[in-house]
Formats: C-alpha cells, sequence, structure tokens
C-alpha cells in the first residue's frame, strides 16, 4: 500500500466550492491535499469526504485576501511535505455590471480574483521552487477572454491569465510551470441565486454553446490534472479554455452573417 503521506502536496484553494472540491478529488490520487478555503464548516465536510475516498487530505481555513492569514496558511502546507502544486481555484464576483459596481466591489472583485491567486503564490514561491517541478494552475474563466458581464471580476480573470504568462516566463529557468484553465458556465453553488431568480437560467445559457453540454466540475478537474502531469511537461503560460467551445464564438452568428442552414443542423 502505498504511504500516503510520501506524497508531494498540492494546495487548492476554494476547496469547499463545488470545483475545488472535484479538483482536490481529482489530485488526491498522486497528491497529499492541502485544501484551502475561507468557509470552515463547508471545508470540514469537503476534507471528510475526500479521507472517506481515501486521501490525504488536510484542511487549512484561511482567508485568502488577507496576508496574514496567507502566510499562516502556506506554512501549514509546507508542513504537510514537499509543495509541488498550487490550484489558485477560489474566487467569486460581485458587481454584476459597470453601472452597478462600486469602489467597495471593485475592491473585493480584485482583491479575490485576482491579487489573492498572486499573493498565494509569491506566499509558496520558495517551496514550488524547492519542489523541483513547482505547478502552478489558474482557474481563470471565459470572462478573461470575452465580455459576458461582471466586469470586475472580468478584468480580475483576464488579469490572472496574463499573471500565468508572468510566471511561466520569469519561472520557467526553475523547472516551474504555469497555466491557466478558463471554464465556461459550470453548474456550482455560485450560481445559486441566478438559478433561484430563473429556473431555466442554465437551458438559457446553453443556447449560446456550440457543443450541447455544460461542462462539470470534474471536467475542469480533469484538466487540472492533465495540465499537472508529465504529458504536459512542456505546457507553460498558456490559457485552456473548458467551455464547450462557447471561447471560438455562437452558433447563431454566423447563420446570420452566412444566411447557411447549414448553422441549424442537419
Ligand atoms: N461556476 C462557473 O460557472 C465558473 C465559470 C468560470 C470560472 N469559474 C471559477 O472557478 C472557480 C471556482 O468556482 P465555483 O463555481 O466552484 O465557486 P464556489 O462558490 O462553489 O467555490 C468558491 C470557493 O471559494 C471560497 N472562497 C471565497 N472567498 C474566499 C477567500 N477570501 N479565501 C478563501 N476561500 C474563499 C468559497 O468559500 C468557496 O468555497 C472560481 O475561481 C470561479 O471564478 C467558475
Amino acid at each position: 500500500m502505498t504511504d500516503q503521506t510520501s506524497k508531494p502536496v498540492a494546495v487548492v484553494t476554494g476547496a469547499a466550492g463545488d470545483i475545488g472540491a472535484a479538483i482536490a478529488a481529482e489530485l488526491a490520487a498522486s497528491h497529499s491535499i492541502a485544501a484551502v478555503d475561507i468557509d470552515e464548516a463547508a471545508l470540514s465536510a469537503t476534507v471528510s469526504r475526500l479521507r472517506a475516498g481515501g486521501a490525504h487530505a488536510t484542511a487549512i481555513t484561511c482567508d485568502l485576501t488577507k496576508t496574514d492569514d496567507l502566510a499562516r496558511m502556506a506554512d501549514a502546507a509546507k508542513r504537510l511535505g514537499p509543495v509541488t502544486a498550487l490550484i489558485n481555484n477560489a474566487g467569486g464576483a460581485e458587481a454584476l455590471t459597470l453601472h452597478s459596481m462600486t469602489a467597495r466591489t471593485l475592491a473585493r472583485d480584485l482583491s479575490l480574483n485576482l491579487e489573492a491567486a498572486l499573493n498565494c503564490f509569491k506566499a509558496l514561491e520558495r517551496a514550488l521552487i524547492e519542489g523541483g517541478s513547482g505547478t502552478v494552475v489558474n482557474i481563470a474563466s471565459v470572462n478573461g477572454l470575452g465580455t459576458f458581464g461582471h466586469p470586475a471580476y472580468s478584468a480580475a480573470k483576464a488579469g490572472l491569465i496574463h499573471a500565468t504568462k508572468a510566471i511561466a516566463v520569469e519561472y520557467g529557468k526553475y523547472g516551474l510551470r504555469a497555466n491557466a484553465i478558463a471554464p465556461g458556465t459550470v453548474k456550482t453553488q455560485a450560481w445559486k441565486a441566478r438559478e433561484e431568480a430563473n429556473p431555466g437560467v442554465f437551458d438559457e445559457a446553453l443556447a449560446w454553446y456550440p457543443f450541447k453540454t455544460l461542462p462539470e466540475p470534474e471536467d475542469i478537474a480533469a484538466a487540472a490534472a492533465f495540465l499537472l502531469s508529465p504529458a504536459a511537461r512542456c505546457i507553460t503560460g498558456v490559457c485552456l479554455p473548458v467551455d464547450s467551445g462557447l471561447s471560438a464564438g455562437s452558433p447563431g452568428l454566423p447563420r446570420t452573417f452566412t444566411q447557411s442552414p447549414d448553422f441549424d443542423g442537419l
């Protein structure tokens, strides 16, 4: 039997959320999981589920927007073993539009979705270098690639995609890779209020997607596992959309532009 504790450590932020929990579960086969979240109760439930599935997982409660908390989190993660992977997954959006945005919501959106990820990288920078083959995966969004609402969150995610390239370029010399993933619409707790307001929200969203299946948290987790794996050893500085084709386009517009029924299907 494998000694779970001899596995390298993967720090997964936002691990109590749906995508974070799926990433933690996926990586648990190859890593000891440092599961990080601000929501202590939800994190404890996630870690219990991971352990019940045979994972070596440790809960680290942390507000990633607070620098003192980050330093404490990094120390706790490093005590678990060599940290070789950081998955910056925690995120969330406040302001829906520029009109409704305030200085306060702008600061919160930038702080959680951009600054926290970079500060988390800085807190674990030395550990990731010392691990010899450190890998960072930043969970961005299609909102960082196009205009889909939530402008401050989107600006932060676009910044996160740039920051991913900056890490790849500056830290490649240490054997460290950094990539981003841009999920499309994934049905998670983050959508709860919108689904309550409009139970048809996912069907409406799907109408814009070329591929008629929305990604699940497990699809994002599979992409993260690939980017961490030796199969991706020469992939760094990229942003991989896991978005059922949304960032490639929506079929309705070429249908209008060409007037071709080919876009309607056979
Ligand atoms: N669900 C989607 O449609 C979708 C689409 C594109 C990108 N994403 C991105 O995927 C990631 C995960 O999203 P999700 O849908 O699973 O959301 P979620 O709300 O289920 O999970 C987010 C987690 O982050 C945690 N968190 C929030 N603020 C924190 C803080 N200050 N410190 C520590 N933890 C904090 C929350 O407690 C929560 O557990 C986010 O970065 C999100 O922007 C999601």
